[in-house]
């Protein structure tokens, strides 16, 4: 009897031994993951994807996706979503103002801080990104990675057969535009609505330099101030060498004009990168070439996407697990080789990434970091809706006074810098 006891014992110990292994609790049901990396930016996504249906295989995962570059059309789903008490059970939404400024500001994220804490993210990411996505309330949201908005894109060869070479300023870019253009090549592409806005970031913070961009943030400079006039008088004369279709395109047929040799240059976010190495399979450094937006070497423009928990999701336990993966230093180090960013985590593995991702990397430990207006960071989403219509302005009027202006007014009534 006592051996009997004493096997039973063992056995008893054995099975609780063994039980991480099984899995510390199988979760089943669905999950939702709703973001705007459709098609061609989908592959990223799917590689996170697919390490969570490995571990957690009884789950459906539903990748919910709207199609259009920088959430244009998926924030407005969201936004029905949310306040028809419908919510996703995770979804997309950039680090900074876009989160804090919005459903966070609405109370209807969960705090994340116990995770973070659990997961040992305080030390794992940057304190700076920590602070984007928080509050003295609680952190909010997981970031997935580090995307830079202020660089230039072209293909050495062409630059080569043209006499040219990637310009470190608007000035050289001025200097070897009209001579392009003779040559019946479009100087600088550029597609829909919001990129349109991201050239601007590009152009004013070569303009106005670090110190001034977040001064205006911060509501320390005027929009209307000499040194913001002086910006939108910048960008109208950037303005002057775009395609006349641009409204047309998306962003990645504006990559495409300078992968075809349409097109010298294009200012674009590092997603440009995973699309043309992940997708079109050209190399870094031969098939395509990068540098700084011009006049803005030395400073890093990020932004940060991110996921969070919205109260009342449908699936709490499947999320909390997909978060645990998106913060991982494996989840991080599957998705950002293939979506041009960087691992926002301080312990990434280079190793996985290209040379575009590792020069990306060396660039963010050494540069002036500053925030992208044209995703979340430095303004809300009601200025960033305002900015919409001084920007359609601006393209009929080209009065850069009067832009200043209007974005003055808008940055007063959405309370930038308050
Ligand atoms: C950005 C987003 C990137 C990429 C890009 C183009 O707002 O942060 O991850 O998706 O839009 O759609």
């Amino acid at each position: 009897m006592r051996k009997l006891i004493t096997l039973c014992y063992a056995c008893a110990a054995l099975l609780l031994l063994s039980a991480p292994l099984v899995s510390a609790k199988e979760l089943s049901g669905k999950l939702e993951i709703f973001s705007w990396w459709a098609g061609d930016e989908g592959p990223a996504l799917q590689a996170l994807i697919d390490q969570y249906k490995a571990a957690h295989p009884q789950v459906e995962v539903v990748n919910a996706t709207v199609t259009g570059g920088s959430g244009v059309n998926a924030k407005a789903v969201l936004k029905t979503r949310m306040l028809g008490g419908e919510p996703p059970d995770s979804f997309q939404v950039h680090a900074g103002q876009e989160l804090i400024g919005t459903w966070v500001k609405a109370d209807r994220m969960e705090d994340l801080t116990f995770l973070f804490k659990e997961q040992g993210w305080m030390d794992a990411f940057p304190a700076g990104l920590v602070k984007q996505i928080g509050t003295d309330k609680g952190i909010w949201s997981v970031p997935v990675n580090i995307h830079r908005s202020n660089v230039v894109w072209y293909v050495p060869e062409n630059l080569k057969k043209w006499g040219i070479t990637a310009p470190a300023s608007w000035d050289e870019f001025f200097a070897v535009a009209p001579k392009l253009k003779e040559q019946g090549v479009v100087p600088l592409a550029l597609a829909e609505n919001w990129t349109v806005n991201h050239l601007w970031e590009s152009v004013a913070l070569a303009s106005l330099g670090a110190d001034n961009w977040d001064a205006v943030w911060a509501g320390k400079l005027a929009f209307d101030s000499p040194e913001g006039v002086k910006a939108w008088e910048l960008f109208g004369k950037v303005l002057e060498y775009t395609n006349q279709d641009a409204s047309s395109l998306s962003w990645q047929q504006a990559t495409d004009m300078v992968v075809d040799g349409r097109a010298a240059f294009n200012v674009m976010g590092d997603w440009a990168a995973g699309y043309m190495a992940t997708t079109k399979k050209f190399a870094p450094g031969t098939g395509f070439g990068w540098a700084a937006s011009p006049g803005t070497g030395g400073q890093f423009m990020f932004l940060a996407d991110s996921f969070g928990l919205p109260k009342g999701a449908p699936n709490r336990d499947n999320v909390i697990a997909w978060l645990s993966l998106l913060g991982s230093r494996e989840g991080s180090d599957a998705f950002n080789p293939l979506k041009g960013s960087i691992s926002a985590r301080t312990d990434s593995d280079l190793s996985k990434y290209n040379d575009y991702g590792k020069s990306a990397a060396a660039d963010f430990g050494k540069d002036r970091i500053v925030g992208s207006l044209a995703h979340g960071v430095t303004a809300n989403e009601g200025f960033m809706n305002d900015f919409a219509s001084v920007m359609e302005m601006f393209l009929k009027s080209r009065n850069a006074a009067a832009a200043a202006k209007a974005a003055q007014q808008i940055a007063v009534k959405n309370g930038i810098g308050k």
